[in-house]
């Protein structure tokens, strides 16, 4: 076993960077996953660490020793991919086999391993098929046995799941976490499925445009995202985001944008332009009535345009001015679609966002212990704007700041 260290990692092709100072620590035993829009860097970090791709710079540090030059055979690595990479014309057993037989091992050694890994991913009746007569999952549990009978240091998976629909997904989503856990192998898993990332993860590492944004568990990247990008890129249905800017008005300091007022606790931030971010699930549409008195955290009118019911909850799709807000409905409030409606609430759990670098600066409203934890996050964030002269959203820094954010976490 062994942890993977990246420390300052680049890699251009041609003129371009596409993985910008990547500085990342993945522990001993760790499930880590790399979560981040098609075309940021994911494959090609994850390339870098088997050594199918050099670094252009930086070093990559595979249980304690500087990988950068040893051959992609001797880094004791196994790699499991989207598209299985099964050799045809063997059998399950043949494939499952071949990395033993390759390096040497005994004939009877071999069979007993098959036979333990088969059993452990439900193959054994499977073994004397091709390929071709197996389903996409079985496929993908021949390609990840062919993986876990190498008992390598380090998994590095490149969305292995994405073949698969969408049951059999998280059946195997559930499979591959209890595989890792009971193994204890250190797991690096490329995804742009934030779902799969927050389900999966130890903890997360999101990337954006060849650069890492912020690491931290699930629930820190949740509730204390460092910047706009993470904030907006985790969560189903996805954060509404308001632009406007803050002021004090006779009632206290408000935020007014984007169609929505909010009322912000009086500490929380400074005058200016931001962008207020509020998930789906903390707003919520509610009957309005021509005269009626609106509810006391009703923060706009709107239109509901449909309402998707998602089973155990269900959303409006709203019209506010002429933007489109996501907030939850009660099914048993009849609320349908050309409705008028109150957006209410809010408050308690809004974000605020710099306009200028997206960096979060202390959340609307946030409750005491929130607003303590977010205050560290943001000073973080922009300091490493300040030091790298980017916008905030950069590598190391904000990373570690994630760190000490829930150290001194709300709940
Ligand atoms: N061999 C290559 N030559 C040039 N550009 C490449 C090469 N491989 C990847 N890229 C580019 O690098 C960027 C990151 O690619 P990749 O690591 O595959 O992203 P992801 O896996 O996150 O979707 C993309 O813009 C891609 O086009
Ligand atoms: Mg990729």
């Amino acid at each position: 076993m062994g942890g993977v260290v990246l420390q300052g990692v680049f890699k251009m092709f041609g003129g371009t960077a596409v993985v910008e100072d990547l500085n990342l620590e993945v522990g001993d035993g760790e499930f880590m996953v790399l979560l981040g829009p098609s075309g940021c860097g994911k494959t090609t970090t994850l390339r870098m660490i088997a050594g199918l791709e050099t670094a252009t710079s930086g070093q990559i540090i595979i249980d304690g020793r500087v990988a950068n030059d040893v051959h992609p055979s001797h880094r004791d690595i196994a790699m499991v991919f989207q598209n299985y990479a099964l050799y045809p014309h063997m059998t399950v057993r043949q494939n499952l086999g071949y990395a033993l037989r390759r390096s040497g091992a005994e004939k009877q050694a071999v069979a007993t391993a098959v036979g333990e890994v088969a059993a452990s991913l439900g193959l054994a009746p499977l073994l004397d098929r091709k390929p071709s007569q197996l389903s996409g999952g079985q496929r993908q549990r021949v390609a990840l046995g062919r993986a876990v009978i190498r008992r390598p240091k380090v998994f590095l998976m490149d969305e292995p799941l994405s073949n698969l629909d969408a049951k059999l997904r998280v059946e195997m989503r559930n499979e591959l976490v209890r595989l890792q856990s009971r193994l204890g192998t250190t797991t690096i898993y490329v995804t742009h499925d934030q779902v799969e990332a927050m389900t999966m993860g130890h903890r997360v590492a999101v990337m954006h445009g060849g650069r890492l944004e912020q690491v931290g568990s699930p629930l820190d990247l949740f509730e204390r995202p460092v910047n706009q990008f993470v904030a907006g890129f985790m969560g189903h249905p996805a954060m509404n985001m308001f632009q406007g800017s803050v002021a004090r008005h006779a009632s206290g300091r408000r935020f007014v944008g984007g169609g929505v007022e909010v009322p912000l606790l009086e500490s929380d931030c400074h005058d200016g332009e931001f962008v207020l971010g509020i998930r789906p699930q903390y707003l919520r549409a509610t009957r309005y009535s021509e005269g009626a008195v609106p509810p006391p955290d009703a923060i706009a009118r709107a239109r509901v345009d449909f309402v998707e019911h998602l089973g155990t909850e269900s959303f409006g799709v709203l019209t506010v001015e002429d933007r489109t807000v996501v907030a939850k409905v009660e099914v048993a409030d009849g609320i349908g679609s050309g409705d008028p409606v109150w957006l209410c609430g809010g408050r308690e759990r809004a974000q605020l966002f710099e306009l200028s670098t997206g960096a979060r600066v202390v959340g609307g409203g946030a409750s005491r212990a929130g607003a303590a934890a977010v205050a560290v996050a943001a000073g973080a964030a922009s300091g490493a704007g300040a030091a790298s002269g980017a916008p905030a959203a950069s590598g190391a820094p904000a990373a570690s700041g994630a760190g000490a954010a829930s150290g001194a976490g709300a709940p």
